[in-house]
């Protein structure tokens, strides 16, 4: 493969500032017409990215796999998936990319494989105790009849940690361990063999010219070996998955050395001619100050801050989020990871156009567990969608506005919302099934993109194939061809505050001053020149004189209205 880095690729600092775009790739762009997204699309798709102004695109797993998790259940982590392509089309994908001066990031996952993996049906083929085994967590079940699961742990998705499986005689066997759905079994990393393998991943893909790594569940593949139980949650009478200190698999030493291993390996192609190639590390955790022990020299370089998407909209709420992740990161010497959607999450539109915005966690030290009970804790609730899309503006000016690096998931830029009334036949994520059809989960966020067009598919493909998602009747405003070019679009605010942040030498890396402000205002200065200032409440806040307007997120004809964020030249 060859590469043609545009200049900006010797600057080794540059993932400190950079604006990463998120592909989910089975819904981003659909190049062949079969309704699934895939790299065609994506290729395609490479000019609205760079005219958009991010700096590089993150795309979730694109590997084989059978799809029980939206491809969070690898197959090969080696090969791409034939829906999406081949590896020379990733190859293609990425000159593409850097041609445009776009990085590339891809999404490792770590803790866990596909039950096709080769390796797994190896694991289930051989006895137990064997060296396939041993690259498993499988254990004996307790009781007499080892039918009492080895633990109490519970999955993320529902039911057991553990799933008996048959031995190659037909009697009733061992079980094995899994964090998430059955579908994905947790690899045992006390076995050296797993480690050399993932070594094998990390360097394949930084071979082929691969930027950037996120880490799925960076916090996780180490388990306590002691395999304790821990205490029952009282809703699925499994043990909990709440991240306690000391919680038996999350947040174990072994984490760490894993992370700085991988590291070693990214920092031996600082000398390429791409430079820095880095990693960003998925973790919900809480406190920051344990959240950024990932972040310590020689470990990670980034780790998302999801403080921030968990943050309700408040003047007090966010200005205390922003100020205890910023103190951190700084006690660390990295920079901060603002996100304020994922695939993981109902839509910030949505969100923030509920009565309830976010977790009070600041103000009372309640935070959630994980992502899918946000989703079941949000669902029922009724949304107010203007005032959501008003909010969400003015979230992203300040979130373009903070030091550090910022992540856009595909569709924010567009305004879109959740979609929450998806037909319960079309629902793919594992939740759905494993929670008894009582949590929908994530597929409300990961309805393929409208590009053009008054109808489904909305331009998602070349023909009329419907994508794998229904979309809903109602887009045909939101797409990307209706938005471009028109005045105070979704689209063109992002475009413009994209464009300001790559010109302006206040953005990106560095720190900011808070300015004196009512509680429910927030007001800072970046040095040269600039401000930032939002309003989340019900009095107008004026311009302070002598500053002249490059950006708001509402009209401020009249002063700075509740809900709406400006940038100031000072
Ligand atoms: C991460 C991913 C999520 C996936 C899970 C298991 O949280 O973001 O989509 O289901 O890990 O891999």
């Amino acid at each position: 493969m060859t590469h043609v880095p545009s200049p900006n690729f010797a600057d080794l600092d540059w993932w400190r500032r950079s604006v990463v775009y998120q592909v989910y790739p089975r819904s981003f762009h659909d190049g062949n017409g079969d309704g699934t997204g895939d790299l065609l699309g994506m290729s395609h798709a490479l000019g609205y990215l760079a005219s958009l102004g991010v700096d590089a695109v993150w795309v979730s797993p694109w590997y084989p796999s059978p799809m029980a998790d939206g491809g969070y259940d690898v197959s090969d982590y080696c090969d791409i998936d034939p829906r999406y392509g081949t590896l020379d089309d990733a190859a293609l994908f990425v000159n593409e990319a850097h041609g445009l001066g776009l990085r590339v990031f891809i999404d490792l996952v770590p803790n866990h494989a596909s039950s096709a993996h080769p390796l797994f049906q190896a694991a289930l083929a051989a006895a137990p105790g064997s060296p396939e085994r041993e690259m498993f967590i499988f254990r004996d079940g307790k009781g007499d009849d080892g039918d009492v699961p080895p633990t109490n742990w519970g999955a993320l998705f529902g039911g057991s940690a553990w799933e008996r499986v048959v031995e190659a005689d037909g009697t009733p066997g061992q079980w094995y361990c899994h964090m998430f759905a059955p579908e994905q079994p947790d690899w045992n990393w006390e076995n050296p063999a797993v480690v050399e393998l993932f070594d094998g991943i990390v360097r394949f893909w930084l071979d082929r010219g691969i930027d950037g790594i996120r880490i799925d569940v960076a916090d996780s593949m180490a388990k306590n070996q002691n395999f304790p139980d821990t205490p029952t949650d009282p809703k699925t009478g499994y043990g909990t998955t709440a991240k306690f200190q000391g919680h038996p698999y999350w947040d174990q030493p072994g984490v760490e050395q894993i992370h700085r291993r991988w590291r070693a390996i990214a920092d031996s192609y600082a000398g390429s001619r791409l430079g820095s190639r880095i990693f960003v590390s998925e973790a919900h955790m809480s406190p920051a100050e344990r959240l950024v022990r990932y972040v310590a020299p020689g470990r990670l370089h980034t780790t998302f801050n999801f403080d921030h998407l968990w943050c309700e909209w408040s003047g007090p709420s966010q200005r205390a989020m922003i100020d205890t992740i910023l103190r951190v990161h700084a006690d660390v010497d990295a920079p901060a990871t603002w996100v304020i959607g994922n695939h993981d999450t109902t839509r910030v539109v949505t969100r923030y156009g509920k009565p309830e915005t976010g977790w009070r966690f600041v103000a009372d030290g309640v935070h959630p567990d994980d992502a899918l009970k946000f989703a079941e804790y949000f669902a029922p609730l009724p949304t107010d969608v203007a005032l959501g899309r008003r909010r969400a503006r003015a979230a992203a000016l300040l979130e373009f506005a903070l030091p550090g690096v910022a992540y856009i998931y595909q569709g924010e830029e567009l305004g879109l919302p959740e979609v929450e009334d998806l037909p319960v036949e079309s629902l793919q994520d594992p939740t759905w099934e494993r929670s008894g059809h009582t949590i929908r989960g994530r597929d409300g966020c990961r309805v393929p993109l409208p590009w053009s067009g008054e109808r489904p598919p909305y331009g998602f493909g070349p023909g009329n194939e419907q994508p794998w998602l229904p979309q809903p009747a109602d887009w045909a405003d939101l797409t990307i061809a209706a938005q471009t070019g028109v005045p105070g679009s979704h689209l063109e605010l992002y475009r413009a505050a994209l464009a300001e942040r790559h010109r302006n030498p206040a953005l990106g890396d560095g720190t900011l001053t808070w300015d004196d402000s009512a509680p429910e205002v927030l007001s800072f200065t970046r040095e040269p020149g600039f401000r930032c200032i939002v309003n989340y409440g019900d009095e107008v806040v004026p311009i302070p004189g002598n500053n002249r307007l490059i950006l708001a997120s509402s009209d401020v004809s009249a002063g700075i209205p509740r809900d709406t964020a400006v940038w100031l030249s000072v």
